[in-house]
């Protein structure tokens, strides 16, 4: 596929991304020819955060290919309760494996990974940062039903602030023709100023709205998010908003006939259960889609076999002023690594301007 790692949908290009879709659907529509792909290859897969479809789509992949998987769902089952740093336990696993999948809360998380790892690290969701895989799940979802990505009007609605999903998907959305977006949302749960520069400066079309029933009937897609509570500081924050937007039978009537209705999943109250039969709710058919993108991921990063990392430097004090950075926890060693971002200079691992 041309890369290492998998940290940032933004880092692949549409060529890259192309080459794993048509991986997906040969696996689809062929899935006996993949049973040995990833024989003799163990997947290590560390989820320092909740996750069913992540966690499970990625295990089934690695086992649907021949592969086998170790890891652990719970942080405290590892070192990491007696203190271990991630630099630390990725040089270990990375030791004992030959892809790591890693869920992180800490944004940046999967970055810093990377840098100690022998082996390719796939991001499965670094806090409210980036969320790669589900963006394979959502464009593959998108391709095999709609036939092509370009050209589509996309809602995205709900906790545009803390929802990775939703930033992930918008940077792929990036590498393809005549896109446009409403950004639906409370103000106070609005895109990051991150996300808003990268689109700006790719003279992507979009419009922030605070209502999703006008914009319905203009949309090819509805993406609905969840509000992520686990990521709120302050409670009241959350009280206000959650249950803000709820997608009905009734508000779904002034939609297309063929829009169709996405959701990374868990919902919590944001979709009623009366749209589950709805020809347009696509949200359980796209987690199915989810684990032939993943193994199509497989089939190559698992494959590429071990590579010592470059030596990094070591910086003991943390540059990055974002409370949720990784480089918070890790800070004692993690290298200061600076991009540009909008002519800005801006955290090397979550993106957030540097101050
Ligand atoms: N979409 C998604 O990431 O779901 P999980 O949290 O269950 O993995």
């Amino acid at each position: 596929m041309g890369f290492r790692h998998l940290i940032d949908f933004g880092d692949l290009t549409r060529a890259q991304w192309e080459r794993i879709y048509s991986r997906a659907e040969e696996i689809m529509d062929h899935p006996a020819d993949y049973l040995d792909a990833c024989r003799g290859r163990l997947e290590a897969s560390l989820f320092f955060e909740p996750s069913t479809r992540t966690n499970f789509s990625f295990q089934t992949a690695m086992l649907r290919l021949g592969g086998t998987v170790f890891g652990f769902a719970d942080p405290k089952s590892s070192s990491t309760a007696k203190g271990e740093t991630l630099k630390d336990t990725i040089k270990m696993v990375s030791a004992y494996s030959d892809v790591i999948v890693m869920r992180n809360p800490r944004e940046g998380a999967a970055k810093a990974a990377s840098l100690y790892s022998e082996v390719p690290v796939i991001n499965a969701g670094d806090g409210g940062h980036m969320h790669p895989t589900q963006t394979m799940a959502d464009l593959t979802t998108i391709t095999r039903l709609r036939g092509s990505v370009d050209g589509i009007t996309v809602g995205l609605c709900g906790d545009l602030k803390n929802g990775r999903t939703v930033h992930s998907l918008i940077k792929a959305l990036a590498k393809f023709e005549g896109i446009k977006f409403y950004l639906i949302s409370p103000r106070e749960l609005a895109i990051p100023e991150y996300m808003r520069i990268f689109m700006r400066e790719r003279g992507m079309w979009f419009a922030e709205v605070t209502g999703m029933e006008p914009v319905i009937p203009m949309l090819d897609v509805l993406y609905m998010t969840r509000i992520q509570r686990e990521r709120f500081i302050d409670p009241l924050e959350y009280e206000r908003n959650k249950g803000i937007y709820v997608l009905s039978r009734r508000k779904l009537e002034r939609a297309k006939p063929e829009m169709m209705v996405l959701h990374p999943l868990p919902r919590v109250d944001e979709i009623t259960v009366d749209v589950d039969d709805d020809p347009r709710a696509q949200y359980f058919e796209q987690a199915r889609y989810g684990m032939y993108a993943r193994m199509a991921l497989l089939t190559d990063l698992a494959n590429q076999g071990h590579q010592k990392p470059e030596p990094v430097e070591i910086c003991t004090k943390p540059v990055c002023s974002n409370p949720n950075c990784i480089t918070r926890t890790e800070g004692g060693y993690l290298p200061a690594l600076v991009k540009k971002i909008g002519g800005r200079d801006c955290c090397g691992y979550c993106d957030k301007e540097l101050k």
